[in-house]
């Protein structure tokens, strides 16, 4: 017997940023938009826990217990007195390293997987504590849909979004460390008044209207200058989909994809080709949003 779970990648439409914490995080006002590009994780009995993953970038996927996948499973297995032997499986579909929340996406996964699999029928608030306890992004993996992220992310609330987003998302030949760009924004901003993260109402309002022309005007990723910095190439990735027509560009979450909202399905599909034959992406996908959260495929 075996489970599967789709669990969606994400963009953020707007990332604010505080100063560093004592705890070395920053606090956020972080709107989610989960997409649809998917990984699929599935959970099978096993001797011992181990991983296997496959899809672009695989390789470059932890295959022992740091990854967010095996220590859902440990974790879940230790607050119910279970033996976390199970094999599990990553079909990879979210760029590796890429500022979607693919290794969030795993983790979410591999916890509904285990859930449904050994029959705990942990609480949806149980489910929602271990994923606040593997990353700041992972709750929001479980959940999907829209939803405005506090804290360091992981507190949530759901957003209304009234209609179908169009967009298309431009693969990068390789990866940023999520850290490593926190610290270029703080170096960046050294010296600076760096003001509390707070929710833009325009963006909110864009959203739950399902009013594209509206969303493109309040995106906004304080990330960003800290992404292009370490990453100055994707700046011909932006200027490239922006050139194809998109109604927006921007870097995803902490890079080094980039993403960009376009009017409509047909528009979107235009903006993919061109930016395929740019030059100056590995590839790129349409996906429209939102996306539902970790679902159950089959048992
Ligand atoms: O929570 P998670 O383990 O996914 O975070 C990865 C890294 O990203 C942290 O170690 C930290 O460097 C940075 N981070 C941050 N502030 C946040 C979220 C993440 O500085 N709110």
């Amino acid at each position: 017997m075996s489970v599967t779970v789709r669990v969606p990648a994400k963009v953020n439409v707007q990332l604010a940023v505080g100063a560093a914490r004592p705890d070395g995080y920053h606090d956020l006002a972080n709107v989610f938009l989960a997409v649809g590009l998917y990984d699929e994780v599935t959970v099978t009995p096993a001797d011992e826990l181990r991983i296997t993953c496959e899809g672009p970038g695989a390789e470059q996927v932890p295959l022992d217990r740091t990854n967010l996948a095996a220590r859902a499973a440990l974790v879940l297995a230790d607050r119910h007195g279970l033996d976390p032997a199970v094999h599990i499986h990553i079909a990879k579909d979210i760029p590796v390293a890429g500022g979607m929340a693919g290794g969030s996406a795993d983790g979410a996964g591999a916890l509904v997987a285990c859930d449904a699999l050994w029959g705990t029928r942990a609480s949806r608030e149980e489910l929602l504590d271990i994923c606040a306890e593997l990353g700041s992004d992972v709750p929001f993996s479980l959940v999907g849909g829209a939803a405005l992220g506090t804290g360091r992310g992981e507190k949530l609330t759901a957003l209304e979004v009234g209609g179908t987003f169009h967009w298309v998302f431009a693969m990068a030949a390789r990866g940023l460390s999520t850290p490593a760009v926190f610290r270029e924004f703080d170096r960046l901003g050294e010296g600076r008044d760096i003001p509390e993260p707070a929710a833009s109402q325009p963006l909110l309002d864009a959203l739950a209207k399902g009013d594209p022309d509206a969303l493109a005007a309040a995106v906004s990723n304080d990330l960003q200058p800290a992404a292009l910095s370490l990453y100055p190439e994707l700046a011909d990735t932006l200027a490239a989909g922006r050139a194809a027509g998109a109604l927006t560009a921007l870097v995803s979450g902490s890079g080094p994809t980039t993403a960009f909202l376009t009017r409509d399905a047909e528009s979107a599909a235009k903006v993919a080709e061109a930016l395929r034959t740019s030059g100056t992406c590995r590839t790129a996908r349409t996906a429209p949003a939102p996306a539902p959260g970790a679902t159950v495929l089959g048992a």
